[in-house]
């Protein structure tokens, strides 16, 4: 492999992006490679990505997006690689050297990561936005036969459920949320994907989960705090639990690669990712 740059230059890019965490997650990666990175912020929001896209963002080897961009990158990307054009958003941009953008999402490498090697069969997944397409992309993929999508507003989880291929669609159901209970019966997975708990702390603290498998897994994609109040209802309920940040340490190390054009070797991923993940578990309650 021939060798990078001496400083790669990444940045993240949308609104908020004042808290993230992505700043440390690539400084411990470039020094885990026996490199270095600079990674700034770019707080832009609405119509201004465009000149931030043609313009700064020309400066860099790479960039993460998010919030509310995701779904905006994957239409301005001039290719689109890995589960991009399934899940319809894009986390992570990388610059050509013929100047076209390749897009890729990485939330959903994080999320099988968090997954391991267990086999699921029927799965919950509360929340229809840019992360859960990832989670039912990832779902899907592993073969779990049966996927329910609980949203609030029921037409975002028509919307996912359309967006898949037929043979898919035959495997993933909607339930309204006022039905959340029966949505869990028989369950052996359930993912939380939604922001609910911004503005409501205790936010699904309370769930029926006897409904649900004894083994059943329970993951929060928020990871702030690390135990959310549905992580730690549903180990009251006896389930086991697995928090958002395996998920984020595992996003960043998959774009890290990608920017720099590195296939990832999958033992080398895990263990990098995982290693990174443990890392941030030391430092957050
Ligand atoms: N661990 C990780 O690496 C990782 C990666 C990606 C995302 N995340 C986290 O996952 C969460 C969702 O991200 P996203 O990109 O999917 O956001 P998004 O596209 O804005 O979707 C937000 C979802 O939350 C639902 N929601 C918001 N407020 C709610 C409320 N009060 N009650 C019920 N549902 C509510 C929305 O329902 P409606 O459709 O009805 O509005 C929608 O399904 C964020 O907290 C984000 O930080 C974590």
């Amino acid at each position: 492999m021939t060798p990078g740059p001496p400083r790669w230059r990444f940045a993240l890019v949308g609104s908020p992006v004042a808290h993230s965490r992505s700043p440390d997650l690539f400084a411990a990666l470039a020094a885990g490679a026996g490199t270095t990175c600079d990674y700034t912020l770019a707080d832009i929001s609405g119509p201004a990505l465009d000149a931030w896209w043609s313009g700064p963002a020309r400066e860099l080897h790479g960039f993460n997006v998010t919030v509310p961009h995701k779904t905006t990158a994957a239409a301005r990307c001039t290719a689109l690689s890995g589960p991009a054009a399934r899940i319809g958003a894009v986390n992570a941009v990388r610059l050509e050297p013929d100047r076209g953008t390749t897009g890729t999402n990485t939330d959903a490498a994080g999320f099988d990561l968090t997954l391991g090697d267990a086999a699921f069969e029927r799965a919950v997944v509360l929340g229809a936005g840019g992360a859960a397409r990832a989670v039912v992309d990832v779902l899907l993929g592993r073969g779990v036969a049966r996927v329910r999508l609980v949203n609030r507003s029921p037409a975002r989880a028509a919307e996912l459920v359309a967006s898949r291929s037929a043979s898919e669609r035959a495997r993933v159901s909607t339930t309204p949320w006022s039905h959340l209970a029966d949505a869990l019966d028989g369950a052996d997975l359930v993912v939380q994907t939604t922001s609910a708990a911004l503005s409501a702390p205790e936010a699904l603290a309370t769930l029926p989960w006897e409904s649900t498998t004894a083994s059943a897994l329970a993951v929060d994609l928020v990871y702030r705090p690390r135990r959310t109040a549905f992580l730690l209802g549903a180990a009251r309920g006896g389930r086991r639990t697995a928090d958002g940040l395996t998920m984020l340490a595992g996003q960043a190390a998959a774009a890290f690669d990608f920017f720099r054009g590195v296939e990832s070797d999958p033992q080398v991923f895990s263990g990098v990712a995982r290693g990174l993940a443990d890392s941030l578990r030391a430092g957050v309650d």
